[in-house]
């Protein structure tokens, strides 16, 4: 159903339009409107021109924008659209809104030559009937501090240093940078993103907890890891019960993630250490003696949706020799729609017999090495049309590591 016609979709062209189209899916988190400085701070890292509304009377009833992100894929890096806040106040849904607004913001993406877009979705029914799958999982841990003992004895982390959030940047930055690079799901921070939002601590952000702390690894002098993370200190009968919750941490090596996460583990006066947002593969599954205390538990991280087959599946890389031909069909984009040869030394549209046949969510979810299409023919998302090319589909698409992606945008 198209929008009601006293409804207009535009892209904003100010801040302060901005701040109004914002305002709807401020509304599902309890506000009347956008408080002043996380419009302020959005505003820093989401030009006004990548940002839709859809408008009625002068005011925004729908609102949603991409960040122009680098994305990490297997074996590259490309621009990506990073979607976020879609939202469509009470008064207005089910009338289309979302629908036009996505129309409107997906087409600019593809022909401002961003070949993919993708989001950490609220529903898992919104964004499937727009041409996005399921493309990683996150993973959240609530880990007993007594029973964090490590399988090979590893006691002391070297020297770790708390530097303030005004300073962390010059700390931080290239670690994360070493680990988005070769990370795929993980995006280019610029400097205003580390200012206005991994470590900006505004109230607002905080809920019961305390301060966004920082702690950094040195080795030799050059800081190797960092943590990112919040005292939640309580007591009950006078016992410790709180909470060290990581917001993040990561190491430029294996033995400095290692380090990092022992000091986390190692913090006195807490009961337990929980994350969120982990990926799949992360390394204290193996690192733990009693990896079942991790109580690692799984939900549906990104969805990805390619705008442009060639030019998405051009940038990352492929690990065996070969091709397969992927016949797809493509509601939203039909531009993608056709038989496309995927291989290691290149791809391209092709008039060859396909070996499968998918929808566009698919290739969204095999893109970042994050599903294999082994299970997505077990779940019949794709059809085998020459027997083997699923085998030989995954091994040209493996990739060596889970996607992961830090933070929720
Ligand atoms: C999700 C939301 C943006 C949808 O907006 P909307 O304008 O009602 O969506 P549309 O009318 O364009 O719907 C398009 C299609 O998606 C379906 N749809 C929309 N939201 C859905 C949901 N939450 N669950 C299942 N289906 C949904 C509609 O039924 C419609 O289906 P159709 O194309 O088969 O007719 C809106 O309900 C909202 O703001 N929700 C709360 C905030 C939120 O979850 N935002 C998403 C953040 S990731």
């Amino acid at each position: 159903m198209p929008p009601a016609m006293d409804v207009e979709i535009r892209r904003c062209t100010s801040a302060e339009e901005v701040r109004e189209a914002i305002t709807p899916i401020g509304y599902y988190f309890g506000h009347s409107a956008p408080r002043k400085d996380q419009a302020e701070r959005l505003t820093r890292v989401l030009p006004a021109q990548r940002v839709y509304a859809a408008w009625e009377g002068g005011r925004a009833v729908g609102g949603l924008g991409a960040f122009p992100f680098q994305l990490t894929v297997p074996g590259g890096r490309l621009p990506a659209a990073g979607v976020t806040v879609a939202g469509v106040l009470p008064t207005h849904r089910r009338r289309g809104v979302l629908r036009a607004m996505m129309r409107a913001l997906l087409d600019a993406c593809y022909q401002q030559g961003e070949p993919v877009a993708y989001l950490w979705a609220t529903e898992d029914t919104i964004y499937g009937r727009f041409g996005f799958g399921l493309a990683s999982f996150t993973a959240a841990i609530d880990l007993a501090r007594e029973r964090s003992a490590f399988h090979a004895p590893f006691a002391d982390p070297g020297r770790v240093q708390l530097v303030s959030l005004a300073a962390a940047e010059e700390f931080v930055a290239e670690i994360y940078e070493k680990v988005a690079v070769e990370t795929p799901g993980m995006f280019a921070r610029s400097s205003a993103w580390w200012q206005a939002r991994t470590l900006a601590d505004p109230e607002s952000r905080r809920g019961s907890g305390g301060d966004l702390q920082c702690a950094v690894l040195e080795n030799d002098g050059r800081p190797v890891a960092y943590a990112l993370y919040r005292m939640n200190s309580a007591f009950e009968q006078g016992l410790q019960t709180g909470v060290v919750a990581v917001i993040e941490a990561m190491g430029d090596s294996p033995e400095a993630t290692r380090a990092v996460w022992r000091y986390l583990l190692d913090i006195d006066w807490l009961a337990r250490v929980k994350a969120r947002l982990l990926p799949l593969d992360h390394p204290l599954l193996l690192l733990l003696a009693e990896p079942r205390r991790l109580g690692f538990s799984l939900r549906d991280g990104l969805w990805v949706r390619l705008l442009d087959v060639e030019a998405a599946m051009s940038a990352r890389s492929y690990q065996a020799q070969g091709y397969v031909v992927i016949k797809v069909t493509d509601e939203f984009c039909p531009w993608n729609a056709g038989c496309w040869r995927v291989g290691s030394d290149r791809v391209e549209r092709t008039d060859k017999a396909p070996g499968l046949q998918c929808d566009i969510s698919a290739l969204g979810s095999v893109y970042l090495g994050g599903f294999t299409w082994t299970q997505l023919a077990r779940a019949l998302r794709v059809k085998e049309l020459v027997s083997g090319t699923v085998a030989q589909a995954d091994a040209i698409f493996q990739a060596r590591s889970a996607p992961w992606c830090p933070e929720i945008f």
